[in-house]
């Protein structure tokens, strides 16, 4: 049990404000000029960007490292070893063009909360772990949450064998990031090294700041699963060649797009939350006066049932086999990329949350994710759980996204209330304030 002057430095204990958005701001400086914001993970600049990310966390107080999966790691020493490490983060790699916030709030607020600890000069019982995962945005490789599934063990040996358009192995990619892909056949921390993971983000979507609503606690987080699908027919001269003689890979393509879509809003209607997307595709040759002889498509379909995931793909290509394949004389290959399952936070961990954030104060709400994130890996090792913030008009993946520093600040409260109440040693009542 803490004593009074333990209780007494909790209950003083402030986050800092100015210092959660000069790393906000700094961080978004790392970005491709032009193209705002653009820090796409295994490029130099990520790298200068995590750089000067571990040199913060080296200035707040905690020990540094990189570990196989190439995730960045800072660490305040708890008093009780034999209780496990508490750990929270996100990833700072953003998609093109996107993600001012989208991961960067949930790393910078750990750091935040494990700072503000360790400055309250009272030691945690728990470690406390700052995570900034590698790679969780789809990467160039086809593979999307790369750190945290190194750490949880969810990164078969065959996807570090996965490319990118200049031909580099996903697992020398990793070497890069300072990790050791020799290291990866199994899950780089044992269920009992963690007690706990949260993950703050913003919330990428309308319903906090619809419903005026401060803070949401995740309930489940969707199942995502991607696939690459080739269709190829014969690439040749666009004057030259008739139309009823052409096989053209990309109205193969595009029919299947409008499937897609069509498939997906009939079994949304019938049978509950899926969605799917084809968000990516190329074609070759490419030229404008070329008949596409190949189109590569990315399909992704996301679902909280896992049943509905895995009924997908099935009726989509005896679909195909017809409509494509031999109404266009064309043919089509699919590959999976990757799968996850759908994802049930920890109770425990969303009565904590939600608790957090009514000591604070904050009005919250129980919400699904229909985003993907590192902490749907994590629930693999250890009880977790997420909380969302605001982001006007819901606006995410593109230059608009936006949050308020109020929001940002809030969500960093609750998140390190619940630390505190998950370390056992808050007093009740311990309310994190902010200067
Ligand atoms: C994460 O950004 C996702 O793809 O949902
Ligand atoms: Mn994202
Ligand atoms: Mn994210």
């Amino acid at each position: 049990m803490p004593g009074r002057a333990g209780q007494d430095t909790y209950w003083q204990m402030k986050l800092r404000e100015d210092r959660l958005q000069m790393r906000l701001d700094r961080l978004s400086e790392f970005t491709v000029p032009g193209r705002p914001w653009t820090r796409r993970a295994f490029t130099e600049r990520y790298a200068a960007a995590r750089d000067w990310l571990q040199n913060e966390m080296a200035l707040a107080g905690l020990t540094t490292r990189v570990d196989a999966g190439g995730n960045l790691i800072g660490t305040l020493e708890g008093r009780e070893p034999a209780h496990g490490i508490l750990a929270s983060g996100s990833h700072i790699d953003t998609v093109v063009d996107g993600g001012r916030y989208d991961g960067i709030l949930g790393v910078v607020a750990a750091l935040e909360a494990a700072q503000a600890i360790a400055e309250s000069g009272k030691q945690p019982g728990h470690t406390i772990e700052v995570i900034d995962f590698l790679s969780e945005e789809p990467s160039d490789y086809g593979v999307s949450c790369v750190g945290s599934r190194a750490m949880s063990g969810n990164l078969p040996t065959d996807l570090l064998e996965y490319t990118n358009p200049s031909g580099e192995r996903l697992g020398e990619a990793i070497r890069r990031a300072g990790g050791a892909p020799e290291k990866l056949e199994g899950p780089l921390r044992g269920k009992e090294e963690l007690a706990g993971f949260l993950e703050l983000h913003i919330e990428q979507g309308r319903v906090l700041e619809s419903t005026g609503t401060q803070i949401g606690v995740v309930t489940n987080i969707v199942g995502i699963r991607r696939y690459e699908i080739v269709v190829t027919g014969r690439a040749d001269h666009s004057g030259t060649t008739p139309m009823n003689l052409r096989q053209d890979a990309l109205v193969g393509a595009s029919r299947i797009v409008e499937r897609v879509n069509a498939q997906a809003r009939e079994l949304q209607a019938s049978n509950g939350y899926l969605v799917a997307t084809v968000g990516k595709i190329s074609v070759r040759p490419d030229a404008a006066n070329a008949v596409p002889g190949e189109a590569r498509l990315t399909l992704e379909v996301r679902s909280d049932s896992e049943d509905r995931l895995a009924g997908f793909l099935d009726p989509l290509l005896g679909w195909a086999e017809e409509a494509v394949c031999r109404q266009d004389a064309l043919q089509i290959e699919v590959r999976r990329l990757s799968a996850t399952h759908p994802t049930d936070c920890a109770e425990p961990i969303v009565d904590t949350l939600a608790a957090s954030a009514a000591e604070l104060g904050f009005s919250s709400m129980k919400m699904p994710s229909g985003a993907g994130h590192d902490a749907a890996h994590m629930a693999r090792l250890c009880p977790t759980g997420m909380l969302f913030v605001p982001c006007l008009d819901g606006r995410s993946h593109c230059p608009e996204e936006s949050i308020t520093m109020e929001d940002a600040l809030n969500g960093a409260r609750v998140l390190t209330r619940a630390l505190l109440a998950l370390d056992g040693t808050a007093p009740k009542g311990a309310v994190p304030g902010k200067s």
